[in-house]
């Protein structure tokens, strides 16, 4: 199974984000080949928007199994009176699947692998799945059964890390060989497949190429 991730961050708005699944579901009923993918289990699409549009663009998302919707953060507290928080038990029926330890959030909401490790408690106590995004080792604090590696450099940048760094990355975490093991930074149509043909990268957290549906698709398509 491949994952495919998008990872919106704070763009788009609600009618945008609407125009990018219309665009997004005519490709799929274009292509059968991904349609197949996705019916055998073979690929599973996650998109993740802000929280307050997670609920419209499930609700216009093609009727077809393994594309579901996920949460780019959580909120550390379980639920009450947290004014402005998300938190996973709010999440329920809504996120199958949440970003946590995102390197942006570690940076700029300085997060550490105590608050993560409480937000991944949280996110498995209301099964939702977690993805931990790791900058290296010392990042892997929490179990989780997929984990996406993030270089730092890499992110947003145009310079997706060389696919035998990540190996080497991949093989310093020492996962358990069902793990699911993301790369992301800079992953787009052009450099995805150099990872996939290494048979040891489950697939992808995308931002930039995420924003747009082609490049997104197309990015999906490279990486089956
Ligand atoms: P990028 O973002 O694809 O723009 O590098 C990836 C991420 O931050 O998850």
């Amino acid at each position: 199974m491949k994952y495919l991730v998008a990872n919106w961050k704070a763009n788009k708005n609600l009618n945008e984000a609407l125009i990018w699944i219309d665009v997004f579901n005519n490709l799929l009923k274009k292509n059968k080949k991904v349609e197949e993918k996705l019916r055998n289990d073979k690929l599973k699409i996650i998109i993740c928007p802000s929280y307050h549009l997670i609920y419209p663009v499930s609700e216009k998302l093609i009727n077809i199994p393994n594309i579901t919707l996920g949460a780019q953060d959580v909120s550390f507290f379980e639920k009450g009176s947290y004014t402005g928080e998300v938190s996973a038990s709010t999440l329920v029926g809504l996120a199958e699947f949440v970003i946590i330890g995102h390197s942006e959030r570690r940076r700029y909401f300085k997060e550490t692998n105590a608050i993560i490790d409480q937000k991944i408690k949280l996110a498995k106590q209301y099964r939702i799945e977690p993805i931990l995004c790791v900058r290296d080792k010392k990042d892997l604090s929490s179990e989780v059964e997929i984990v996406a590696y993030e270089p730092v450099n890499a992110i947003g940048s145009g310079n997706n890390e060389d696919a035998n760094n990540v190996l080497q990355m991949k093989q310093s975490l020492h996962l358990d060989p069902d793990i699911k093991f993301l790369y992301g930074g800079s992953t787009n149509e052009e450099n995805a497949a150099s990872y996939i043909k290494t048979g040891q990268i489950d697939g992808f957290l995308v931002g930039t190429a995420s924003k747009d549906p082609h490049s997104f698709y197309n990015t999906v398509q490279a990486s089956l």
